[in-house]
C-alpha cells in the first residue's frame, strides 16, 4: 500500500506539472506581489494549500527547508525573506517537479538582486530526509504531509532536522473526523490531498509525539465538506526546544485567561489566577509566540484576582441560544481547556457550540485556539433554547 500510494501520488503531480493542471485549494499568496521576481511557469503549478512561506514566518539570515516543494514557490519567497545571507533547500520526490523548480532558480535570484542563487533542490522522501541532522533552522511544508502514508516518520524526521531552538511551520489538510476506509482506498483523492488527511487531533499528538512543543494554529480556512466530512486547511507552528534552558530565575506561571483551567502538553494543570510551579522546559515553552499573552511569568507565586486587570475572562451574553450547526476543535497549544460556561474542550476533538459560545470563541482571545466548522448542509430555523442561569447550555 505505501509503495503504490507513493507511486500514484508522484505520478499524479509529474502528470499536474508537465500539463499546467489546476488543482488543490487557493493558497491566500498574493500572486500579483510574487510575479514580481517568480516566473509564471513555477506559479502556474502552485498546489498549496496556505502561505508557510508568509505570515512573517521567515526571518533574515535563516536556513529553511520546504518539504515537497513542487515547482518551488514557497522555496522562492522563502528565498526572498532569508535574503542573501540565508539559504532554503527544496526536498520533493518527483523529478518533473525538481526540473522545473531548478531551471527557474537562477532567473529568480537575478529578479532578486542576489549575485548567486540561494536555493538548492534536492530529490527525495519526506519519510526519509537527504538532510543532515540538526542543520535546520524552519521546516515549511504546504499541502504535502497528507500525502505522505506514514506521517509519523515525517514528523520525526522534521524534528531531526531542526536545530535545537529551531520551528516548523506547515500548511496541511486535516479533517475533522477520521477519513473512512472507501475514500482512502480511492486513488483519485489521495492526489486531491483527501484521501490521506489525518483528523486535527491525529495531526497534533503526532507531532508532539515526534517531540515538537508548543503546536499550535497559525492560520484555518474550510476547505471542502465530503459525504459530512470537513476538510480544513491549517497553518501550524511548533517548537524543537533547546536541551539547554536558561529559566533566568522564572520559576512560576500564573494563567491570565481567557480559559478559566488549562493542562498544557506536559500533563501540568492550570486554573486562572493560580500560580503554579514550573521547570526550565516550560519557562522555555512559554516564552514562545504559541503562549504570549496567557501567562504570567514570575520569580515568586503571583496570585491575581476578578479585579486585577490582567485577569481575562469572557462570559457569553444572558440571553437564549439557537444551535445552527457550529463545532469547534481545541488546536492547541494546550491539550484540554475550560471556559468560563464550563465547557471542556480537548484538543482536536469536536465539541458541537451554540450561537453564543460561538461568539465568545471567536472574541480575540479565544479565536487563535479553534478551528470552526458547520456542520449543517443547509441554513438552520434553530429554535431558541433558554439557558441555565448558571451557564452550560451546550
Ligand atoms: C500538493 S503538491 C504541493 C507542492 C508545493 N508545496 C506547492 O505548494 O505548490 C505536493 C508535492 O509534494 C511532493 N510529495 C508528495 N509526497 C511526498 C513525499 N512523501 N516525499 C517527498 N515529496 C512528496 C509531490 O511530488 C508534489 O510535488
Amino acid at each position: 500500500m505505501i509503495e503504490e500510494v507513493t507511486r500514484l501520488v508522484s505520478e499524479r503531480y509529474a502528470r499536474a506539472a508537465a500539463t499546467g493542471e489546476q488543482m488543490c485549494c487557493p493558497t491566500g499568496y498574493d500572486i500579483d506581489d510574487l510575479k514580481s521576481f517568480i516566473p509564471e511557469e513555477v506559479l502556474k503549478i502552485s498546489y498549496g494549500c496556505g502561505t508557510p512561506a508568509g505570515l512573517d514566518t521567515v526571518k533574515p539570515g535563516e536556513t529553511v527547508l520546504d518539504i515537497g516543494s513542487g515547482g518551488g514557490i514557497d522555496c522562492f519567497e522563502a528565498a526572498r525573506r532569508v535574503g542573501p545571507g540565508g539559504r532554503v533547500v527544496g526536498l520533493d520526490m518527483t523529478d518533473t517537479m525538481l526540473e522545473i523548480a531548478r531551471r527557474n532558480a537562477s532567473a529568480v535570484a537575478h529578479n532578486l538582486g542576489h549575485s548567486s542563487s540561494n536555493v538548492e533542490f534536492r530529490k527525495g522522501m519526506a519519510e526519509a530526509m537527504p538532510v543532515e541532522d540538526g542543520t535546520i533552522d524552519l521546516v515549511i511544508s504546504n499541502c504535502v504531509i497528507n500525502l505522505a502514508p506514514d506521517k509519523r516518520k515525517v514528523f520525526r524526521e522534521m524534528f531531526r532536522v531542526l536545530r535545537p531552538g529551531g520551528r516548523f511551520t506547515i500548511s496541511d489538510i486535516v479533517a475533522d473526523q477520521p477519513v473512512p476506509q472507501y475514500l482512502i482506498h480511492d486513488k483519485d483523492k489521495w492526489g486531491d490531498c483527501l484521501s490521506g488527511a489525518l483528523t486535527v487531533q491525529e495531526y497534533l499528538t503526532g507531532l508532539t509525539e515526534a517531540g515538537f512543543q508548543g503546536t499550535h494554529q497559525v492560520k484555518s480556512q474550510a476547505w471542502r465538506a465530503i459525504d459530512g466530512i470537513h476538510f480544513v486547511s491549517v497553518t501550524l507552528t511548533g517548537y524543537k526546544l533547546p536541551a539547554v534552558m536558561e529559566p533566568n530565575g522564572i520559576r512560576f506561571a500564573t494563567l491570565r485567561g481567557p480559559f478559566s483551567r488549562l493542562v498544557d502538553e506536559q500533563g501540568r494543570l492550570f486554573r486562572r489566577g493560580e500560580a503554579v510551579a514550573i521547570d526550565a522546559k516550560a519557562v522555555c515553552a512559554f516564552r514562545t509566540p504559541a503562549f504570549q499573552d496567557l501567562f504570567i511569568l514570575s520569580r515568586e507565586p503571583a496570585r491575581m484576582t476578578t479585579g486585577d486587570p490582567r485577569f481575562v475572562a469572557i462570559f457569553p451574553e444572558q440571553k437564549p441560544c439557537v444551535w445552527q450547526g457550529h463545532f469547534a476543535l481545541l488546536t492547541g497549544p494546550f491539550v484540554e481547556a475550560e471556559d468560563d460556561d464550563h465547557h471542556l474542550y480537548r484538543r482536536g476533538v469536536p465539541l458541537e457550540i451554540c450561537s453564543k459560545t460561538l461568539r465568545v470563541l471567536t472574541e480575540e482571545a479565544y479565536r487563535r485556539h479553534f478551528l470552526i466548522i458547520n456542520r449543517s448542509q443547509s441554513e438552520v430555523a434553530g429554535s431558541e433554547v433558554a439557558c441555565d442561569p448558571q451557564g452550560g447550555c451546550c
